[in-house]
């Protein structure tokens, strides 16, 4: 394989790790929170592994003193979390609410004390059920103003301690499976008012940049967006048109617009065709173009390969693997445009997502030349069953190993030319999956709960704790 030579990780680099608000807090109704749309969501029978909720989630609203400590302890440089729009605006606007402002002060002050950069994202998935309520919430133009509000907020108060910001995480994700899988709230089946949804996401993402150059001047903000680089399965050029396509329409479909504030040609032509292309209003262009990063941040588990698939092909809707019973997938796609395939090369974790570390090197790869911004991992992990031994002990060598490998084409990526912000792993302490429950495990810190119990909730350092605290200490170094 070949290698550049390896350049060292810069010194400033920021080794992190990530979480969000609703995987981690509970305290779901305390302190003045309104209810958010996932608070609700996961009420619905039948939607999350074993009916799951992240009331509680682990705990981390009263535990987080005793979380940046053991992140203290692991030499952390930095902690990307999120913060839950309804604590600040319960109703998602109107008067702050100073307690659950509060609780993020006190949380930022525990990190600086601690030097742990804090990377605050601005929102990660949990809107306020009251303006889903009122006009649709992603629907409506209304909600740029309402978000950028709650943004200027979090700038004004934080603006002397918090360098760097995320506004949307995964804005892919959450419209895709939001209002075309209907596996996350608001639960709609339905093109046209996705990519509707999705434009008016983007002007809120831009607005919210516009915003923070008037408010913070030497602070960088970008989007974290889930990002899976397509391949071909094949070199026959079907294949290979096939993959331009999947990258197009699931990837610079979003990233183009955060880049250079344009749809990439191609897909607009195809949604117009098909009466699917979003409302652009006089002054949208703009504002799109106003809107750009400092950073991309990337969110990276695996890549995706594709082959040809003929118009009239039908696909059957793929079964999600919720439960980490390996062997669900189903090949499904665009008809006419592409058709996700099974790569033989790469092996699969118990949830059925592909190992790819290579991957990660491409996608940084095709970001830097594509748009010439430095990169922010703001994701990367392995979700897996860990087994809590006698003593304590928690030998997670898959997880350790999967990391490393990771972080190994970081210094390849590095080398090529990326200019690499940080890596933050998905997660810090074990968390509530969204539709997985608690037993898909991502963390370095063991949480001592299941889907049925609570337990203590107890923190328990595992094997890959003690790891990554020796390549921090190392600067990357000792893998
Ligand atoms: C990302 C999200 O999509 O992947 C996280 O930003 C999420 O919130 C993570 O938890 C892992 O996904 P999952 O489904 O395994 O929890």
């Amino acid at each position: 394989m070949y290698h550049a030579k390896l350049d060292q990780f810069p010194n400033d680099f920021l080794w992190g790790s990530a979480s969000a608000a609703y995987q981690v807090e509970g305290a779901w109704n305390e302190d003045g929170k309104g209810p958010s749309v996932w608070d609700n969501f996961v009420r619905i029978p039948g939607k999350t592994f074993k009916g799951t909720d992240g009331n509680v989630a682990v705990d981390h609203y009263h535990r987080y003193k005793e979380d940046v400590a053991l992140m203290a302890e692991m030499g952390l440089k930095a902690y990307r979390f999120s913060v839950s729009w309804s604590r600040i605006f319960p109703a998602g606007k109107g008067e702050i609410n100073e307690a659950g402002i509060q609780f993020y002060e006190n949380l930022i002050d525990e990190l600086l004390r601690h030097q742990i950069e804090p990377i605050v994202t601005l929102y990660h998935w949990d809107l306020p059920q009251a303006l889903q309520d009122e006009y649709g919430g992603w629907e409506s133009r209304e909600i740029i103003e309402d978000f950028n509000n709650y943004c200027v907020a979090l700038f004004e108060r934080f603006k002397d301690k918090v360098n760097y910001w995320v506004t949307l995480n995964e804005q892919n994700v959450f419209i895709s499976h939001g209002y075309e899988q209907a596996s996350h709230p608001p639960g709609v089946r339905d093109r046209k008012r996705m990519y509707e949804a999705n434009h008016i996401a983007n002007l809120a993402n831009a607005k919210a940049i516009q915003s923070f150059r008037q408010i913070i001047l030497n602070g960088k903000i970008g989007p974290s967006f889930a990002y899976g680089p397509a391949y071909a399965y094949t070199s026959n050029p079907e294949d290979v048109l096939a993959a331009e396509n999947a990258e197009d329409f699931n990837s610079h479909w979003w990233l183009d617009v955060y880049g250079w504030g344009e749809y990439p040609k191609t897909v607009w032509k195809y949604l117009e065709k098909y009466d699917l292309a979003p409302t652009m209003e006089a002054g949208d262009e703009a504002l799109l173009k106003a809107g750009k990063p400092d950073f991309m941040g990337v969110n990276y588990y695996q890549t995706a390969t594709f082959t040809a698939s003929p118009l009239d092909e039908e696909f059957v809707n793929a079964k999600e693997n919720h439960d980490g019973k390996k062997g669900n997938f189903v090949e499904n796609g665009n008809a006419g445009l592409f058709k996700r395939k099974r790569n033989e090369a790469l092996e699969t974790t118990n949830w059925d997502w592909e190992i790819d570390p290579t991957g990660l090197r491409i996608g940084l790869r095709r970001i830097t030349s594509r748009y010439g911004l430095p990169v922010l991992v703001t994701e990367n992990g392995l979700g897996e069953f860990d087994k809590l031994e006698e003593n304590d002990v928690i030998n997670d060598d898959y997880r350790i190993e999967y990391i490393r490998k990771h972080i190994e084409q970081l210094q390849a990526a590095i080398a090529d030319g990326v200019d690499l912000l940080g890596y933050c792993t998905w997660s810090f302490t074990d968390l509530l999956s969204w539709l997985n429950g608690y037993q898909k495990r991502y963390g370095f810190v063991y949480v001592d709960r299941d889907e049925l119990n609570e337990k203590e909730l107890r923190r328990i350092r595992k094997k890959s704790f003690y790891w990554y605290k020796d390549v921090i200490w190392s600067n990357g170094d000792r893998l």
